[in-house]
């Protein structure tokens, strides 16, 4: 059964309470007034759970008083501890609480007690003596809103650590984009420029959205994607609207814009006459970006071919980066993951992750499913072997084409030469 991390309900009152009672005894764990935790609970106080099958095994619960919030209640089943559980149920929690306008966030913890990692984890600094631990939220209440507005996101910085391989990539996004938006004094000293603007460029599902949101999670900036049909449902002409868009984000403190599908918006001129109002608006903004630190434009396209010469050009783009398929270590992990929590045997995974060349995660996912439904059908009938096998696999692969073809590959090969700047 898979762990989930929610919000807490007040029908989770009961089985909270439970968890409360359990955990009561154990010195390592945060004193619960257990009356003013119900009460506040049932008042519509800010809260989270982690839950495994149907037992609440963590809680964790919040009171706001203006734009302050106190973290009242911290408790992890035992049995659960030092899994990133508390972790995930902060990060939650602080989410909710930064949409509720908190600006800082308190816990009074005593040292180890169940919960301190989590927010150390979370970049809480203990006070006096590593008694009191406070946070003070990167982002203002009235920024938030306009983060809100945008349907933004406040993402983990646990996202780049989840991008399996594509060593090459993080590499270059890591030491051109990361480090130098990060600390940017130590850049301006020896003369980098940090980027304002990024393109990725690369074929279907190879994981550009996932860099984008991974970056702006190791920032610690909001996430915030403009997405071109969504532009063009108002009543304005696309152009205005993403003008407005892209000055509005400009008032926050620090934002990472993302624009997917950037063909669509910024083909070339004469090739879809349509966009041309908006890629001379996209000419206008892009110096507005670049002179107001802190913030990061990420477009994404499948087709930087089709995109307008213009806006291509350096002093445009800071940074034009080739994501390519996943190379093999991407594939080992995403075979991996996706064989580890199911029953097979014999199966070579380094074996399989060679023979996938240009698969895609979908890709992936997609013979897996393959393959176990074969095995399930065998089970059904009663025929053994009662596990996905190495001739499962196979059978899969074969019927799996790689979305990644040679054509593209080859093409992107090209792409790659003609109009990648790192
Ligand atoms: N290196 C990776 N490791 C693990 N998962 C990955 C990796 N790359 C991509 N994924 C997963 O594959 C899926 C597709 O990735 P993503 O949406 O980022 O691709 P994309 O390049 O933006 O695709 P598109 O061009 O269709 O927009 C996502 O579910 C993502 O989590
Ligand atoms: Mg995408």
């Amino acid at each position: 059964m898979s762990l989930i991390i929610r919000d807490l309900l007040s029908s989770d009152i009961g089985p909270a309470v439970r968890l409360l009672e359990e955990c009561r005894s154990l010195p390592d764990t945060k004193q619960t007034d257990i009356a003013q935790f119900v009460n506040d609970v049932s008042s519509g106080a800010p809260g989270v759970v982690a839950i495994d099958g149907d037992r609440i095994i963590g809680v964790i619960q919040a009171r706001v008083v203006s734009d302050d919030a106190w973290i009242n209640v911290v408790t992890i089943d035992p049995a659960w501890r030092h899994q990133g559980i508390g972790s995930g149920m902060l990060l939650r929690l602080e989410d909710k609480l930064m949409h509720l306008g908190v600006r800082k966030i308190s816990a009074l913890l005593s040292p180890s007690q169940a919960g301190e990692t989590a927010l150390v984890n979370r970049g809480f600094s203990a006070i006096h003596d590593l008694i009191l631990y406070e946070k003070v939220e990167p982002i203002a209440p009235t920024a938030m809103r306009i983060v809100d507005q945008y349907g933004g996101e406040i993402l983990s910085p646990d996202l780049w650590d989840r991008v399996a391989g594509m060593h090459a990539e993080k590499k270059i996004i890591d030491g051109r984009v990361v480090a130098p938006l990060a600390d940017p004094t130590t850049a301006e000293r020896v003369g980098v420029k940090a980027p304002a603007t990024v393109l990725l460029f690369g074929p279907p599902g190879t994981g550009k959205t996932t860099f984008a949101k991974a970056i702006a999670g190791r920032l610690g900036w909001p996430f915030i994607e403009l997405l071109p049909s969504k532009l063009e449902s108002g009543g304005d002409s696309m152009s205005s609207e993403l003008r407005q868009a892209m000055m509005e984000l400009l008032q926050l403190e620090r934002a990472v814009v993302f624009i997917d599908e950037f063909d669509e918006i910024a083909s070339a001129r004469e090739r879809n006459p349509a966009t041309k109002g908006v890629v001379n608006e996209l000419l206008k903004m892009i110096p507005s970006y670049r002179s107001t630190p802190g913030h990061l434009l990420v477009c994404a396209t499948n087709f930087v071919g089709d995109i307008d010469a213009a806006v291509l050009r350096p002093g445009r783009f800071d940074l034009v980066i080739p994501i390519g398929p996943p190379d093999l270590t991407a594939r080992l992990a995403l075979w991996e993951a996706a064989l580890s929590r199911v029953n097979q045997q014999g199966i070579d995974i380094e074996k399989v992750a060679k023979a996938t060349e240009g698969y895609t995660p979908g890709d992936v996912e997609l013979a897996a499913q393959r393959a176990a439904t074969a095995a399930f059908d065998r089970i059904r009938e009663g025929i053994e072997p009662s596990y996905i096998c190495s001739d499962d696999i196979d059978a899969a692969i074969a019927r799996t084409r790689a979305s990644v073809t040679g054509e593209i590959r080859q093409r992107f090969g090209e792409e790659a030469e003609r109009f990648a700047r790192v």
